[in-house]
């Protein structure tokens, strides 16, 4: 079908967390056009029909439809959700070997049709598949985008708001490296209204830093704890992927948490890892390096090897 005036997403998973984002997009009006794009057709031509119905409820036009491979030639972005997601008890990781199968074919296929914009993957380990994804697609690593820990770190605000009573857009703080068990807190650089966390523990008793270690165990481990209470997380996740979506499109110029590749930065390299970095039309326009303690960059070092350690066998 030849495409409309306007922006357009090919979403590739319509499972919950594509459909989640699929939800979410149409509610906060970032793109013209959805493309639904599903191994399980049907799957998909219901949550089109299902979402176009909520459509006149919407406050801004949001054009869906079912596709196909052939609609990411014409796309902005391809969003990849598709992949098996963790049971009870499993880890990102160990999720690697099926998941980059599925990834082999879905981005070789994307590609094949002749799209030449943005990817933005969110199947874990999601560090591990957009490295697969900017392999496998040749493309320049600014066009290659993972959606790190921009979701940890919002859990991070979020518990860290409701710890200093205020809201967590004012509290500013990142997690970073790998989007699981090996992630770290920057608390170096968390404040809140502009004033450092650390100089907020020092100078009032009230708080401390076994609260805010504490509270980084439970960002860690949240996703665990909703797996094990209802299978899976995705509302989260999707409006991670709509706020990092909206950046892209919006040539927003704005700071997100998301799976980098590393070049020097942070000592690394052949690596996408969670970092800050700047978002814009063009993809990742910049990573930017925190000023980190000597105990964080142990941290990060570590979380980078264990990535690396988990690419090795299958991109040596
Ligand atoms: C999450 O952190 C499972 O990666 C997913 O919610």
């Amino acid at each position: 079908m030849s495409k409309p005036k306007g922006n357009r997403i090919a979403l590739i998973g319509t499972g919950f967390v594509g459909s989640s984002y699929a939800f979410a997009l149409l509610n906060q009006g970032v793109a013209d056009e959805l493309v639904m794009i599903d191994v399980n057709e049907e799957k998909a031509k219901g949550d089109v029909l299902d979402l176009n119905h909520g459509k006149v409820f919407a406050a801004n036009p949001l054009a869906i439809r079912f596709g196909t491979y052939e609609d990411c030639r014409d796309a902005d972005i391809v969003v990849i959700c598709a992949g098996a997601n963790q049971k009870p008890g499993e880890t990102r990781l160990q999720l690697v070997e099926k998941n980059l199968k599925i990834f082999h074919s879905i981005v070789t296929q994307v590609v094949s049709n002749g799209f030449d914009g943005i990817f933005l993957v969110a199947t874990n380990p999601v560090d591990v598949l957009t490295y697969a994804t900017w392999k496998y697609s040749g493309f320049p690593k600014e066009r290659v985008i993972g959606s790190g820990t921009i979701l940890d770190t919002a859990r991070f605000r979020f518990l860290l708001g409701e710890y200093f009573q205020v809201a967590p857009q004012n509290v500013h703080g990142y997690i970073i490296g790998e989007h699981g068990d090996s992630e770290l807190p920057v608390y170096s650089s968390v404040d809140v209204g502009g004033v450092s966390v650390m100089k907020m523990i020092e100078q009032n008793n009230k708080y401390s830093q076994q609260d805010l270690d504490d509270i980084f165990v439970n960002v860690r481990d949240a996703a665990y704890q909703i797996i094990n209470s209802k299978g899976a997380t995705y509302y989260g996740i999707a409006m991670g992927l709509v706020r990092i979506t909206k950046a892209l499109l919006h040539n927003e110029n704005s700071i997100l948490t998301v799976s980098a590749l590393l070049e020097g930065e942070y000592g690394e390299d052949d690596v996408y890892i969670g970092v800050p970095a700047i978002l814009n039309r063009n993809g990742i326009r910049e990573v930017i390096e925190l000023d980190l303690s000597t105990h964080e960059k142990e941290l990060f070092h570590k979380s980078a090897n264990t990535l690396k350690e988990t690419l090795a066998p299958h991109f040596m």
